[in-house]
C-alpha cells in the first residue's frame, strides 16, 4: 500500500477513536464509573455511533458501568493461584455473593473482579481486599473476608 492509504486510515481511526479513551478515562476519574447518559452524549460529540462507544467500553473492563462497592475484593485467575485451587475459591465466593465477575452486591458493599497475578504466586490462592494482598485465600478465610466487609 502507498503511504497514503495508510496515513488515510490512521487520520480515520485518529479522528473516530481519538479521544474518546480520555474522554472516558475522565470521566470515570471523576464519578468512579461511566454514567450510561454518558455514551449518547460522547456518540453525538465525537460523531460516532452509540454502539462504537458500547464496544469501547465493553472492550475495556477497567471502565465501569455502575458505581463500585464500598470494597472491592478481587480474586487471582492466574496460573500459580488456580493450581492451588484458585478456581474453586473463585466459584464459591461468586456463587455466595450471586454475583458474576465485576458484579456489586445490591447493597453496595462489595464488587468482585478478577485479576491476573497479585505476585503472590508462592502462596496462592490470592485476592486483594480494598487494595491489601492476602495470600492462602481458602473459602473459610473468604467467608471472613465477606464478613468483615458487611455482606
Ligand atoms: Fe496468583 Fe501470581 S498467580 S498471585
Amino acid at each position: 500500500p502507498t503511504d497514503a492509504a495508510i496515513l488515510d486510515i490512521i487520520a480515520q481511526t485518529q479522528s473516530r477513536e481519538g479521544p474518546l479513551l480520555p474522554m472516558l478515562h475522565d470521566l470515570q476519574g471523576t464519578f468512579g464509573y461511566v454514567p450510561q447518559a454518558a455514551v449518547p452524549l460522547l456518540a453525538q460529540t465525537l460523531n460516532i455511533s452509540a454502539a462504537e462507544v458500547h464496544g469501547v467500553l465493553s472492550f475495556y473492563h477497567d471502565f465501569k458501568g455502575a458505581p463500585a462497592g464500598r470494597h472491592v475484593i478481587k480474586i487471582c485467575r492466574a496460573e500459580a493461584c488456580q493450581a492451588v485451587g484458585a478456581n474453586d475459591l473463585a466459584e464459591a465466593t461468586l456463587a455466595k455473593l450471586g454475583l458474576q465477575w465485576h458484579g456489586t452486591t445490591a447493597n453496595g458493599s462489595v464488587t468482585i473482579e478478577p485479576v491476573y497475578c497479585l505476585g503472590l504466586c508462592a502462596c496462592g490462592p490470592a485476592a486483594m481486599v480494598d487494595g491489601k494482598v492476602i495470600g492462602r485465600v481458602d473459602t473459610g478465610r473468604m467467608a471472613q473476608i465477606l464478613e468483615e466487609v458487611d455482606v
